[in-house]
């Protein structure tokens, strides 16, 4: 399966950072990676200005979250229509940043409805707390948050497995937990969708990661901030 090497900057950066699309070109020309995808979801209001240059670098764009709604009363909110009006393809939703401010599985699954009818690609992301993990009952929470966050009949989706306690600590689970993880997620989500990891993917442990069973790309926060450290990632896949 085609790897999926998707870099969530966050709320970092100012405008200035619409260039990095280039950057990133200019380091990895599209050529050196025809086997893969690489994607950026900047915060959204780049997502406009980074579109042309995205396009030229063979770089795709998305957005790190919409609203269920088509349009309406919702200040401060950003609309899937809104999302590929400005040029992306791709939207993250129920990252765990998110789903911490009282993001629901079922909000989750009606914002990947929402992105799917615009034609933009719900990542949907799923993850368990370290408490979660110790009691040993991560496999079953992760099972029933995918289960309860990706829509019936939906196919063209990427699920991202993001365990909350490695994201942006330095921490990763192990091969071993990475692909017994990952495994089980197949046997849910069936053979054609891409399952990411994420938490504290970097160049140094990318290679062994993206390695595993079953692993189809990286979901990448810190270390998708410099085209470097992206770029690094990109080549291990
Ligand atoms: P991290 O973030 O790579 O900084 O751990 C990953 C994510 O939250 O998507």
């Amino acid at each position: 399966m085609r790897p999926l090497i998707a870099g969530n900057w966050k709320m970092h950066g100012d405008m200035s950072w619409v260039d990095k699309p280039g950057a990133f070109a200019e380091l990895l020309p599209a050529a050196e990676r025809e086997h893969l995808d690489v994607l950026i979801c900047p915060p959204s209001l780049f997502i406009a200005p980074m579109a042309a240059s995205c396009h030229e670098g063979n770089i795709l764009l998305g957005a790190q979250n919409c609203h269920d709604a088509e349009s309406g009363a919702h200040t401060g909110e950003v609309s899937a229509e809104m999302v590929k009006s400005a040029g992306a393809d791709y939207v993250i939703v129920g990252h765990s940043e998110r789903r911490a401010g009282g993001e629901t599985n079922a909000d989750v699954a009606a914002k990947a409805i929402a992105a799917a009818k615009q034609g933009v690609t719900p990542i949907i992301c799923v993850g368990e707390s370290l408490d979660i993990r110790k009691a040993d009952e991560a496999e079953a929470v992760v099972s029933a948050q995918i289960k309860a966050s990706v829509p019936e009949g939906l196919t063209d989706y990427v699920l991202a497995y993001e365990p909350i306690w490695a994201i942006g600590t330095g921490m990763t689970a192990t091969a071993e937990d990475i692909k017994a993880m990952h495994a089980m997620i197949r046997d849910i989500v069936g053979p054609n969708v891409r399952i990411l990891y994420g938490g504290s993917v970097k160049p140094a442990n990318a290679k062994e990661i993206l390695g595993t069973d079953n692993v189809n790309g990286a979901l990448i926060g810190g270390a998708s901030l410099e085209m470097e450290s992206l770029a690094a990632i990109a080549r291990a896949a």
